[in-house]
């Protein structure tokens, strides 16, 4: 493995890396770095924890010293949290530059917001969709001659998920040079690489991490099978267990529903574990104060939904839980890869019942690794049972009588209103498909009760015809 200075960064720049810990280059920026450099787009595939951040900070803070002015990169993220933890290590990284940084994300003030990014800042972090409110909403900046436009965790960027960025990236594109350094990174590419290639159209440089796995050997990846009721009595289980033996561990639980955080957490906390939540419903702020308290340690256990997935950086998280099993491999890889990363070690341990078997059998087939069982006392699990289902029941009655719910459908009616959309009109649209679909049910009932009919009558016959055959034999027989 070679060293920074023969990649070609300036000393100041290995000096800061110095500082960080960073003395040798990971094997994706030894290899991404050279072309990025040389002028190339690049598109890099590595795995979760391998210094991906780096591996285009570092080039672009060497070319921005060799020219600064602003602005001269922008760097896309799917996540709010990510945004913040990129531009910190742009910060880092290039302080002796003087770098000014701007963050462009959702849940923070516009105002201020649009006031940094006229200030020409060298590099602006942002979340597709803010970015693109400003863009449609003033022309008090001008992205017209950025160097670097860089796509962090692109397979996401570009897929159609629940939330869904591609409008927002056109728009972003619109007012890019074509004449730039595209740089895309993920440690799932591979399958949007033609969505991809279509965005970073200079011939881009390809590198991919040569392994059989897609997750890292350092994590030991385990399942637990049990019943969807047993589920919860098995967390507290894990956590007590864990909190016992490793008073520093910290650790993180996906969930699928922001609903199901926050009566996870809330549950977690009638047992005195020190938990907090992570999900789309909190206010930004709030979001963020959590993720800080997580980070430093006062709070051991975060409780997150898949905003939390991809990218984030804790180097004290030991253990993984995947309260639901992932639908998807690639949610799987991005969820485990939050712990053991740099080298480190770390367990993954994912809750599967008897309904999810083959999501386990997908994620071992796209990650080529097979998930070990692991071993719990279930006598100490179902000891607990009762009053782990019990006190679950309690928290979620609370939560009910909160407004959560109701929180829930304003936060829908807003997320419309910014979309351009009417919420009323919205809600009788809804109302109307839901009619449709209705009839057609009941249209598709009938039918199959027609044919329930038709076959009854039709055995009825053969019935019928049968016993009359029956008789006409036995009267010939009583002839004879
Ligand atoms: N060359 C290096 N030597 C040692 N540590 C490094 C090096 N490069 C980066 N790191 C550290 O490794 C950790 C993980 O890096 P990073 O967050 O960039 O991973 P990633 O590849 O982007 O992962 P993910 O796919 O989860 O986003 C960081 O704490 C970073 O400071
Ligand atoms: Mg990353």
């Amino acid at each position: 493995m070679g060293d920074f200075s023969s990649l070609g960064l300036s000393d100041w720049l290995i000096n800061q890396c110095k500082q960080l810990g960073i003395n040798k280059p990971t094997p994706v920026q030894e290899n991404c770095m050279p072309p990025i450099l040389e002028g190339r787009d690049c598109m890099g595939c590595a795995k979760t924890g391998s210094g991906k951040t780096a591996a285009f900070v570092l080039p672009v803070l060497q070319k921005l010293s060799e020219e600064p002015y602003g602005i001269f990169c922008l760097v896309l993220t799917p996540t709010r949290e990510l945004a913040y933890q990129i531009a910190e290590q742009f910060r880092v990284l290039g302080k002796p530059l003087g770098l000014r940084d701007c963050i462009i994300v959702g849940g923070m003030d516009m105002v201020t917001q649009a006031m940094e990014l006229s200030n020409q800042p060298h590099v602006v972090v942002a979340t597709p969709g803010r970015l693109a409110d400003h863009i449609r909403s003033s022309n008090t900046f001008s992205m017209s001659r950025i160097q670097f436009l860089i796509l962090d965790e692109a397979d996401r960027l570009l897929e159609q998920g629940c939330t869904d960025f591609t409008k927002d990236l056109e728009v972003i594109l619109g007012i890019l040079p074509a004449k730039r350094q595209t740089l895309l990174f993920s440690a799932t590419l591979t399958d949007t690489l033609q969505e991809l290639k279509s965005i970073a159209m200079n011939k881009p440089f390809f590198w991919e991490s040569k392994s059989e796995t897609r997750t890292v050997e350092e994590l030991d990846q385990r399942y637990i099978l049990t019943p969807e009721t047993v589920k919860d009595a098995y967390l507290v289980h894990l956590i007590q267990k864990f909190t016992d033996e490793h008073d520093d561990w910290s650790i993180i639980i996906f969930t699928n529903t922001c609903k199901n955080c926050q009566v996870l957490t809330m549950m977690l906390r009638e047992f005195n574990f020190p938990t907090i939540s992570l999900h789309s419903m909190m206010k930004q702020k709030q979001r963020f104060a959590n993720l800080a308290k997580f980070k430093a340690s006062v709070y051991k256990i975060l409780i997150a939904t898949d905003v939390a997935a991809r990218g984030l950086d804790i180097p004290t998280v030991q253990v993984v839980i995947n309260q639901n099993t992932p639908g998807l491999p690639k949610i799987y890889i991005h969820r485990v890869g939050r712990t053991a990363r740099a080298g480190r070690n770390g367990v993954s341990i994912t809750l599967v019942t008897q309904y999810d078997i083959h999501l386990v059998h997908a994620i071992e087939e796209q990650t080529q690794t097979k998930l070990k069982e692991y071993p719990v006392q279930e006598k100490e699990v179902l000891k607990i049972l009762t009053q782990v289902n019990v006190t679950r029941r309690e928290c979620e009655i609370k939560l009910e009588s909160t407004d959560f719910d109701e929180k829930k459908e304003i936060n829908k009616r807003k997320q419309l209103i910014l979309e351009g959309k009417d919420p009323e009109l919205e809600a009788k649209r809804k109302a109307e498909l839901e009619k449709i679909r209705n009839q057609k049910k009941k249209f598709k009932q009938r039918i199959q009760e027609d044919i329930e009919r038709q076959k009854f009558g039709q055995k009825k016959k053969n019935f019928m015809k049968h016993q009359q055959m029956k008789k006409k034999k036995k009267a010939v027989q009583e002839k004879a």
